[in-house]
């Protein structure tokens, strides 16, 4: 890998190519999960909340990252879509922290990620009810069951509960680690999706 941890990116004009150019050496340098991101949501008393939950799709338009609508994390969202992201990746000492409003992704976008994942996953997002009290693993094991029976020879259709977000940001910031804590901060924002990116040095 041609990946030199000393390689300036403090000249980078805007954010987008600078994630795509981490994220891909992050793919290639972690031993696994380099999609892995904390999410921070709030909840209603205004208590914060944070989870890990996968990347799934990147683009012009932000992050996106798919789950139950009825979780802890889906309620939350849907009452206070704003969000936080952080990505964290050991190998590169390099950490990405994104702030943004979140939409979700349409019906059609969701399905496709849907039907794309193994089998077993997506009979486990029919037999899941996220976030809520299970009684026991049994239990779980037995909705499995009958989830498979119900499905047997069929696709399954997404569950309506099973949705994407996307994470639009306004601001994102890229972290490097640098020699006595003397680290390098990129802050990107903007006031809204249509206005240009500002970008800052942030004192480490
Ligand atoms: C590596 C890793 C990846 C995960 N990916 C997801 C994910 O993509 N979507 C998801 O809903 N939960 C994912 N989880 C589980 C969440 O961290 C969390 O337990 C779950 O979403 C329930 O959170 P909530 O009760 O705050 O809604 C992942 C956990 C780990 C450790």
């Amino acid at each position: 890998m041609n990946f030199k941890p000393e390689e300036d990116f403090t000249e980078a004009a805007r954010p987008e190519p600078l994630f795509s150019k981490w994220f891909d050496q992050a793919e290639r340098a972690e031993a696994n999960d380099a999609n892995a991101m904390s999410l921070a949501t709030v909840d209603a008393s205004g208590m914060p909340n944070v989870r890990i939950v996968l990347l799934k799709g990147v683009d012009q338009r932000g992050f996106v990252f798919y789950g139950n609508a009825e979780s802890a994390k889906g309620k939350e969202l849907l009452a206070n879509p704003k969000a936080a992201l952080c990505l964290h990746w050991k190998s590169l000492r390099r950490q990405i922290r994104v702030r943004g409003i979140v939409e979700q992704v349409s019906a059609a976008e969701a399905d496709a990620y849907y039907a794309s994942r193994p089998l077993g996953s997506r009979i486990g997002a029919w037999a899941s009810q996220q976030s809520r009290p299970l009684e026991s693993r049994e239990v779980l094991k037995q909705a499995v069951a009958h989830f498979e029976k119900e499905f047997q020879g069929l696709n399954p259709a997404r569950p309506r509960y099973w949705v994407g977000f996307r994470v639009i940001p306004l601001e994102i910031e890229f972290w490097a680690d640098r020699p006595f804590r003397l680290h390098d901060r990129i802050q990107f924002s903007r006031e809204n999706l249509d206005a240009p990116w500002t970008k800052a040095r942030l004192y480490p």
